[in-house]
């Protein structure tokens, strides 16, 4: 053990000839192991870029360290090359199948998630029909205000932005459209809507089903990424799989499943109310991660706080969500 941090002591400084960075800075030790039997040094490297001349120049570098000044017989390295950030938007799709099993909920906890996170989230409530995300986010009571150009502003809380259609009904109204007026409403939503700042993520909260606002989403949106969230029940588990498999017919990548209402813990032990498995069932039919299990949570708040158990929950799954989109 001592040995090994040894390595990555001596090994720190050198650096990645792409980024000019030390190993130290970019995080590039991604492995050490020691083959006493042949007292041979075993690394995996990550590169910025995996060429001839880079790998050629880290190999020597590394040997200096390991063989020169450590005594060691031999080294063996793996070289990987890091993935290339995309940038601009992304954009994440949160859809289920089955109505009702917490979509809008977990939007708007991810949502929070990415804004304490730094990031700047932007919220579409593309459940047009049954537009639920101020209930959630708030602004009841707001009023989607427009400029000369037709552009629309979001409404705005905790630095998180929001457009829904309940801020262009009347209370208690329903909003009747068809085809056309539907694309009208998504185009405002995506195309017409003056965001503050660079959107680091749009979050869109899809309506139940597989339906024409699913399938509307290849027009409004570049590159999708998918979450699907599931009860651990099979009678959404089921209909979960088939949106999973309807996402990719239409190109969408599917990221990973999140399962909501997973368990009710008391005293640290956790009761599953509506069974096992539905999850992971859904993950392994679509090859997938299950990227979490969120607790059913008895509180009037459907935003959970930092410092309770679910908002922690949900701030490991931003990480692991950032790191997959
Ligand atoms: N983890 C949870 N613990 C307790 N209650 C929850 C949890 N997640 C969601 N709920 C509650 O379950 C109900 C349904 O959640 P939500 O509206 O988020 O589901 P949905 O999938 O968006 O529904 P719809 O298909 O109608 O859009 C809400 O009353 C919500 O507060
Ligand atoms: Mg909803």
């Amino acid at each position: 053990m001592e040995k090994i941090k040894e390595i990555k002591q001596n090994l720190k400084n050198i650096l990645d000839p792409t980024s000019k960075k030390s190993f130290d800075e970019t995080q590039a030790i991604k492995h050490v192991g020691i083959d006493k039997e042949n007292n041979t040094v075993m690394l995996v490297i990550e590169v910025t870029e995996k060429n001839p001349e880079v790998v050629k120049e880290i190999t020597r570098e590394i040997a200096k360290v390991i063989k020169i000044n450590m005594g060691f017989t031999g080294v063996k390295i793996d070289f990987v090359e890091k993935k290339k950030e995309k940038s601009g938007p992304k954009t994440i799709l949160i859809a289920s199948g089955k109505g009702g099993v917490g979509k809008s909920t977990v939007t708007a906890n991810l949502a929070y998630a990415l804004m304490r996170l730094n990031k700047n989230v932007a919220v579409i409530d593309a459940d047009v029909y049954g537009a639920n995300m101020p209930k959630i986010l708030g602004g009841m009571d707001h009023q989607l205000v427009g400029n000369k150009d037709g552009k629309i502003y979001p409404f705005v809380k905790d630095k998180i932005q929001m457009v829904s259609t309940e801020y262009l009904v009347e209370k208690n109204q329903a909003l009747l459209l068809r085809g056309p007026m539907l694309n009208k409403v998504l185009k405002l939503f995506f195309e017409d809507t003056l965001w503050n700042g660079e959107i680091d993520y749009f979050l869109v909260d899809l309506p139940p089903g597989t339906g024409d606002i699913m399938l509307d989403m290849r027009t409004f949106t570049k590159d999708p990424k998918l979450l699907l969230i599931t009860t651990p029940q099979s009678n959404a588990s089921h209909i979960a799989i088939k949106a999973g498999y309807a996402s990719k017919k239409l190109g969408q990548e599917l990221i990973g499943v999140i399962e909501n209402m997973s368990y009710y813990e008391i005293d640290g032990k956790k009761h599953f109310i509506f069974g096992q498995g539905g999850g992971q069932e859904v993950a392994d039919e679509l090859n997938v991660e299950l990227l979490g299990q969120i607790p059913i949570v008895p509180s009037e708040s459907s935003i959970y706080s930092e410092s309770e158990n679910a908002g922690i929950i949900y701030l490991s799954l931003a990480n692991k969500i950032m790191k997959l989109v």
